[in-house]
């Protein structure tokens, strides 16, 4: 059996790979994401995100807010490039994660350096989330609802939303999703939370405080951007995902990848291959660990050399889509 089909008789949801919408006309790319019996879960690796290119204006379209020194016109919007990755994960019956609503990255200009009110970034925001989550009700099995609150330290990072609305524009973000769409699970995002540490107990200052709110939170996503030879052994991830688990929320690795610097050796696939398996084999002896999501399947798509120079072939398929031995290290934990 593959890697979904070995996760669900582990009694996991899903094992799943994030995906692209220009790698989709890729017909070897396509037949293999598609392959249910390694992967019975997708994400939009952008397509659901708040980026100009997928909804142009659409933070300006409320009707609810007074837009004080921003333009009132009026901008169009396309859930295009997000429908055809829902779409394909519908047809194949796998599980979508949707991905995601607050983010302090990829946001319109207008968004990132606009002028705010308290009054104003709240209506925008939940106007955002209502329309989106609503879009897609039905079709996600999770939205990751923030994403990336956290500085190294466990303090909330500055940005847009923290600097106008405080700390609780996290639990009227969760609120607002689980008003628009009762039935799908809302998770927490970030990275380095995979073991015990100042950010991950900053992860759990946030849950606790969601939960304080009276707000519904589902669970915590670990993205798990980790590095060959420097990933946290088992036990130090199963200590982390204790913590968590005694919020009594979820967890799932969202994000996977461990990248190495360049160029891969025999030595290094191996230890690569330990870590992944040392990774999902975290997340398997956890019974709140619902499943894992690589970043994308194949060395070929992956985001990662072109974000941290040098390094690389971080996924369990090379460039020819050829199965390394991290496949097998999956496997083994499995
Ligand atoms: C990355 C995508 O993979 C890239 O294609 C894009 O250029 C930038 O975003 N954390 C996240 C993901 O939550 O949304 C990011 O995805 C990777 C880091």
């Amino acid at each position: 059996a593959g890697l979904h089909a070995s996760a669900v008789a582990k009694g996991k949801l899903y094992f799943g790979s994030a995906t692209d919408n220009g790698e989709l006309t890729d017909a070897a790319y396509l037949a293999q994401l598609s392959n249910t019996d390694d992967f019975g879960q997708i994400t939009p690796g952008n397509a659901q995100k708040v980026s100009e290119a997928n909804f142009p204006g659409f933070w300006r379209k409320t009707d609810c807010i007074q837009w004080d020194s921003i333009e009132p016109t009026q901008g169009t919007f396309s859930y295009t490039k997000g429908d055809v990755i829902a779409d394909l994960a519908a047809k194949n019956g796998q599980k979508l994660r949707c991905h995601t609503l607050v983010w302090h990255s990829q946001l319109p200009n207008w968004v990132s350096s606009g002028t705010w009110t308290n009054e104003t970034l709240i209506a925008a925001m939940k106007n955002h989330i209502t329309n989106v989550v609503t879009h897609y009700k039905g079709k996600c099995y999770a939205w990751d609802v923030v994403n990336e609150a956290l500085n190294e330290d466990g303090t909330y990072r500055t940005n847009i939303f923290y600097q106008t609305i405080g700390e609780a524009y996290l639990p009227i973000a969760f609120a607002t999703a689980a008003a628009a769409d009762p039935d799908v699970k809302l998770y927490y995002n970030d990275y380095n939370i995979e073991s015990s540490g100042s950010k991950s107990t900053g992860a759990q200052q946030i849950i606790k405080l969601v939960q304080q709110y009276g707000a519904k939170i589902d669970g915590v996503g670990l993205q798990a951007h980790l590095i060959v030879g420097s990933t946290p052994s088992q036990s130090a991830q199963a200590t982390n995902l204790a913590a968590f688990a005694a919020l009594g929320v979820d967890i799932a690795y969202t994000e996977l990848d461990i990248r190495m610097t360049l160029p891969s050796t025999a030595a290094l696939l191996a230890q690569q291959s330990t870590d992944y398996k040392n990774t999902v084999a975290a997340c398997v002896a956890n019974t709140k660990c619902v499943g894992v999501t690589i970043w994308d399947y194949t060395d070929k798509y992956s985001w990662v050399p072109s974000v941290f120079s040098g390094q690389g072939a971080a996924l369990p398929w090379d460039e020819n889509l050829a199965k390394k031995p991290a496949y097998d290290g999956i496997l083994s934990a499995l």
